[in-house]
């Protein structure tokens, strides 16, 4: 967004009273009152929200230990357990009867399950890992569906201690095997199947193409749940069910009680180098902010059905599927699937169909459903019962005015608030977004930072800079839900996030942002690194670079990001052959060959929607390649810039039709 429509934006819509009344930050006073609080005395604040929500087998005493900069400890010498917080503490407060799970299938199928069965489900399954060894400290992959098993995979691992990584069931055997590789997986826990659009899709058969590819001897198990019972292949020396594994297990498993900082899981994520980045997040600290963010930001209370329809694969699948609502006691939706199977209705018969209260989605769903009810009236929101909904969320990417507008009306029927959640899967949880009790909304605006997150918009020196100028995004303290590390890559998480330039202590996000004149509310404008948005996932263009010049027919290529209705961003690819420039019918043939194979090197999301072929890319005398220019052509924009540094002038012609 421009800074432009920035300050032309003038609607605002304040909290509704039902909102105010009831909300646990009722009001701009009460939000102002617990930002003086945090900033007041910081640590007391934290200890305070980390002694009342969390329960602690043994408490710490230490809050913030920030001697070893930025490689902070949140709690560190409490022991907790984040499975025994989430499950047997809401057990004992009575809900062990309450739905905690309501699982739709892509068919439509719908099991529920209550806090004292999964409690049951995830004691068996943590007793069948300790059975094949799995101790604390070891490291397990989970490429699962979305399913009520995940979520026990996921539940099972904290429960012993032993860190979680889920890879997206939507990435490559290769991608699978970067990720079992690095985090030095022992166990991986998969299913022989998923089943999305009435489809199904081999998950077994890529977890054996993958540790065939080499590297992968740690793995001693591979763990199958039988989601379709279709053919996978089993070898019985190496893969055993996941029902035979907890066939006889008791239902009870004492928790492994571990330090504050124990890493619960490692989730990769894109950075702006080619590799992958292994975001390493704590248990207590993590634990504690998907708890205040499920209060604070959804207002959660004990009569909600919360829905939130992201991939346990990403990191909000996990704060808000897997940790937050369980942790709070909540009763959540979890759905298989896509949502335009059976039909673009999916979602809206599912609010009905449960009677969702509260909505958490992303807006490239948003656009794409709006664009599906335009086209089809008989799946149109307005053909639905919504009225169950009270509050509405958004994640992933800047939500444009829009399509805020249309959720706000269609979907929330002008009385929901609506959440414009910005933060990144290094932050845990929630870092800028309205409070539903206390925030007046501006469409496109994810608002006010959360008490006690210290968010500021600096200059390249780290200089501060007034409301109305655009600048970096960063964060001034740390706090409890912080990534921790990069899994093996101490040097890289140092230069990533808290780089010397800025002082070595203030966490840069990666984000341009700016701040409204009056009201200082934040704006995100989008990644200042080389780090694509598309359809709220994130991918690095090297990474897609790096597949591309992988193929055998590629000399050179580069990646840039261009706008897109529907996606946010999408993928445009400019790609020098080892042979001679293709055209026509020939282009085409081969940019499907490439697209294909970049869907086999990372997955199908990184496959670029346009390739454009040249005989050489737009370069500087020094041979740097001119990224800006390409996404200048890419968008299909005249060039206006000075080119007079560039080494071939002439290339931009050709680069400037899409074939
Ligand atoms: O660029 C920001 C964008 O998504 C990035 C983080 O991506 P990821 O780590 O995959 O986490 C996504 C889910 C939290 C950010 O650096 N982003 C996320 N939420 C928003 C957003 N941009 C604008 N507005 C948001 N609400």
């Amino acid at each position: 967004m421009s800074d432009q429509e920035v300050k032309t934006e003038s609607r605002v819509f304040p909290p509704p009273a039902n909102f105010v009344a009831n909300a646990a930050i009722s009001g701009m006073d009460a939000y102002n009152a617990l930002c003086a609080e945090a900033a007041n005395d910081y640590e007391g604040f934290w200890a305070k929200l980390a002694h009342e929500n969390l329960h602690w087998h043994k408490p710490f005493t230490t809050t913030l230990d920030e001697s070893n900069a930025p490689l902070y400890k949140w709690f560190d010498d409490g022991l907790l357990n984040v499975s025994y917080n989430c499950l047997d503490v809401n057990i004992q407060k009575g809900l062990g009867d309450k739905i905690a799970i309501i699982f739709e299938a892509d068919g439509g199928e719908v099991t529920k399950v209550s806090y004292k069965e999964l409690h049951a489900k995830v004691c068996q399954f943590a007793n069948g890992l300790r059975s094949l060894g799995v101790k604390k400290d070891d490291r397990v992959v989970i490429y699962m569906p979305m399913s009520v098993e995940g979520v026990v995979a996921m539940q099972a691992c904290a429960r012993i201690g032993a860190t979680h990584s889920v890879v997206f069931g939507g990435f490559s055997a290769k991608s699978l095997q970067e990720r079992i590789v690095d985090v030095g997986a022992s166990i991986v826990i998969t299913a022989d199947e998923q089943v999305r659009g009435g489809k199904q899709l081999p998950l077994k058969a890529i977890v054996d193409e993958a540790l065939g590819l080499g590297e992968c001897e740690k793995v001693a198990k591979v763990i199958v749940y039988k989601r379709t019972g279709g053919n996978a292949p089993f070898n019985p020396a190496r893969d055993l069910w996941m029902h035979d594994l907890v066939a006889n297990q008791a239902t009870e498993c004492e928790p492994e009680w571990v330090n504050a900082d124990h890493p619960l899981f490692i989730l990769y994520t894109s950075g702006s180098t080619g590799k992958p980045k292994g975001v390493q997040h704590s248990s207590g600290g993590y634990l504690l902010w998907a708890m205040l963010t499920m209060k604070w930001t959804f207002d959660v209370k004990p009569s909600d059905i919360f829905w939130c329809t992201a991939d346990i694969g990403w990191v909000t699948g996990h704060t808000y599927i897997t940790y937050g609502p369980l942790a709070m006691g909540t009763t959540e939706i979890v759905f298989e699937g896509i949502p335009t199977y059976p039909n673009a209705g999916r979602f809206w018969d599912m609010i009905q169909k449960h009677k969702a209260t509260i909505f958490y989605t992303a807006p490239t769903a948003i656009r794409s459903l709006i664009k599906a009810a335009d086209g089809d009236a008989a799946i149109h929101p307005n053909k639905y019962d919504l009225t169950s909904l009270r509050l509405l969320g958004s994640v992933g990417e800047p939500i444009n005015p829009e399509a805020w507008m249309w959720y706000y009306r269609n979907i929330g029927g002008e009385k929901c608030p609506i959440v414009d959640t910005f933060w990144q899967t290094e932050t845990g949880g929630h870092m800028i977004t309205p409070l539903p009790g206390a925030t007046p909304l501006v469409p496109g605006s994810c608002t006010l930072p959360l008490p006690g997150i210290m968010a500021a918009i600096v200059d390249e020196t780290g200089a501060d800079l007034p409301n109305g100028q655009g600048g970096i995004l960063v964060v001034k303290r740390p706090w409890p839900s912080m990534i921790r590390n990069i899994w093996g890559d101490t040097e890289r998480f140092k230069k990533s996030y808290f780089p010397e330039e800025l002082g070595g202590k203030t966490y840069l996000a990666g984000d341009g942002a700016i701040r409204n004149k009056e009201t200082g509310y934040f704006t995100i404008t989008g990644r200042i690194d080389d780090v694509l948005n598309v359809s709220g996932h994130r991918m690095g263009t090297m990474e897609i670079e790096s597949a591309l010049v992988a193929n055998p027919l590629v000399a050179e290529a580069a990646v840039v990001g261009k706008p897109d209705d529907t996606t946010g961003e999408a993928i445009c690819a400019f790609v020098v052959l080892k042979r001679s420039r293709p055209t026509g019918d020939e282009a085409k043939q081969i940019a499907l060959e490439l697209r294909n194979w970049v869907a086999k090197e990372i997955g199908p999301i990184a496959k670029p929607k346009e390739i454009r072929f040249g005989d050489n890319l737009p370069k500087t005398r020094s041979g740097k390649i001119m990224r800006r220019l390409l996404r200048v052509l890419a968008k299909g924009e005249e060039i206006t810039q000075d080119v007079s540094t560039l080494e071939n002038p002439a290339i931009l012609e050709q680069l400037k039709q899409a074939q």
